[in-house]
């Protein structure tokens, strides 16, 4: 059995310490806004926060969290940075089929945790997650306006 703190609860896990962090979330926990797409830490949809750090939790084994608090896009409104994020997507319509959004929503929140006023440089390299339907500049611009409303 392992404890793991998820959005500020203390929840247990009856699961192997190598179990991915995204199969704890989604299949033990039930918190399926985390999503899979590679598998390989390479697409970012499974992107969590780990300690406030954007984390692809497919390749991150529970045991490996020791004990830092994980933060997923079921909490993400309730982070002010979150908040602005969100509500700019959906003033600005970012999403297409939105499978990816979730994940680009927590890299976005860690970018504007670390860097709150960001240039486009800063955006480029920090939002590194894939999206099959091409919604990066509405990303880009999402996070410009979440930057603005600070
Ligand atoms: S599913 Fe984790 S990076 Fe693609």
């Amino acid at each position: 059995m392992a404890e793991i703190t998820v959005n500020g609860e203390t929840r247990r896990a009856d699961v192997e310490g190598d179990t991915p962090l995204l199969w704890v979330l989604r299949d033990t926990l039930g918190l399926v806004g985390t999503k899979y797409g590679c598998g390989v830490a390479q697409c970012g949809a499974c992107t969590v926060l780990v300690d406030g750090v954007a984390t692809r939790s497919c390749q991150l084994p529970l045991d490996a969290l020791a004990g830092r608090p994980v933060t997923t896009i079921e909490a993400i409104e309730a982070d002010p940075i979150g908040a602005r994020l969100v509500a700019a997507w959906v003033a600005l319509d970012v999403p297409q089929c939105g499978y990816c959004q979730s994940g680009q929503l927590m890299a976005a929140t860690a970018l504007l945790k670390e860097t709150p006023k960001p240039d486009d440089a800063a955006i480029a390299a920090a939002m590194t997650n894939l999206c099959r339907c091409g919604t990066y500049n509405a990303i880009a611009a999402g996070i410009r306006r979440a930057a603005e409303a600070a």
